[in-house]
């Protein structure tokens, strides 16, 4: 049984993210979602997604390849995490390249995926907002 988890916003939920999800499960068993906060985003990022952690999570938590969503709520839990829920395989984006190979001394697979080309939440808000 492997277990997989990756972290985002998911806001705006769109064909990107059910594709990078889909891949994600796709790598073992049972997919982890640490959905970032909206107390994270907005300290962390100065970003403030459109629908709120609850309405993101009840989103996530519809799609079939997702099995269980938690919170991210800081930059240092990845560490802490793949130990809590037995990480096997940690997964993201490749926007993220390198960025968390340092997982791998806590003794589980780092996967970059391939994003899916000309989609994001930042493009729909723009694109929406300029018709
Ligand atoms: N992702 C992807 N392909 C896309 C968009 C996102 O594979 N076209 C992946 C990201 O690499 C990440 C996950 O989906 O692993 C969640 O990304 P998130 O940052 O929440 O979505 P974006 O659409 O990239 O949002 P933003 O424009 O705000 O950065």
């Amino acid at each position: 049984m492997k277990r997989v988890i990756t972290y985002g916003t998911f806001d705006l939920l769109h064909y990107g993210h059910i594709n990078l999800l889909r891949r994600a499960k796709e790598l073992g068993d049972y997919l982890i979602v640490a959905l970032s906060t909206d107390e994270f985003n907005w300290n962390e990022k100065r970003k403030k997604s459109y629908f709120g952690f609850e309405q993101r999570k009840a989103m996530l938590e519809a799609i079939k390849y997702v099995d269980e969503v938690i919170a991210e709520d800081n930059w240092e839990q990845k560490r802490t995490d793949i130990h809590t829920h037995n990480v096997d395989i940690f997964v993201i984006g490749d926007d993220w390249q390198g960025k968390f190979d340092f997982l791998e001394e806590e003794g589980c697979q780092v996967v970059y995926l391939t994003r899916t080309p000309e989609i994001s939440t930042t493009q729909i808000k723009s694109d929406i907002k300029q018709k």
